[in-house]
């Protein structure tokens, strides 16, 4: 079973929808046996906090319920336990080999690195604009899901 983690900064906007929606993909695909994954910060600023309502509420809008999750941080055994840490920003990916002393397995990458536009995804905690995050999100959930099933050849 291949395990992911999303990783942001606060662990309450960007890398709940990631976990969210990308769990509701592999489930409409039929992957659950295959991949799972969680979220967590970068930062302590939201430990225990659930998600945040505007996000709370895209994801409702997918059909997708979230209120089990609460914030929690990365800490060095993340590293062992996850095949692939995602951040939503590349400071995040930066902030991540700090945390587990580097990347010697290459196991961190950028969400929309998967995409043909690689880029960040921006904080709509700051933006307030949680369309285009969601957007950007899906987009690059779909594009990590074409790309496992691609090097595993996955079929449901
Ligand atoms: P997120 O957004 O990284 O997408 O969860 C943030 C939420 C809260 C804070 C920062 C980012 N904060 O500093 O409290």
């Amino acid at each position: 079973m291949m395990k992911i983690l999303f990783v942001c900064l606060g662990n309450i906007c960007r890398s709940p929808m990631a976990e969210y929606i990308f769990r509701d993909m592999v489930k409409k695909q039929g992957l659950e046996t295959k991949v799972a994954c969680a979220s967590a910060a970068v930062s302590n600023e939201e430990l225990g906090n659930p998600v945040y309502p505007p996000a709370k509420r895209k994801l409702l809008s997918l059909g997708i319920r979230c209120d089990d999750k609460r914030a929690r941080q990365i800490s060095k055994r993340d590293y062992g336990d996850y095949d692939l840490l995602i951040g939503m920003e590349n400071r995040h990916l930066m902030q991540m080999r700090r945390v587990f002393g580097g990347d010697p397995e290459g196991k961190i990458h950028l969400l929309l690195g998967f995409t043909s536009s690689p880029r960040d995804i921006d904080d709509p905690w700051y933006t307030d604009d949680f369309d285009t995050a969601c957007r950007e999100i899906q987009e690059g959930c779909e594009a990590l899901l074409a790309w496992l099933k691609n090097q595993y050849r996955w079929e449901a």
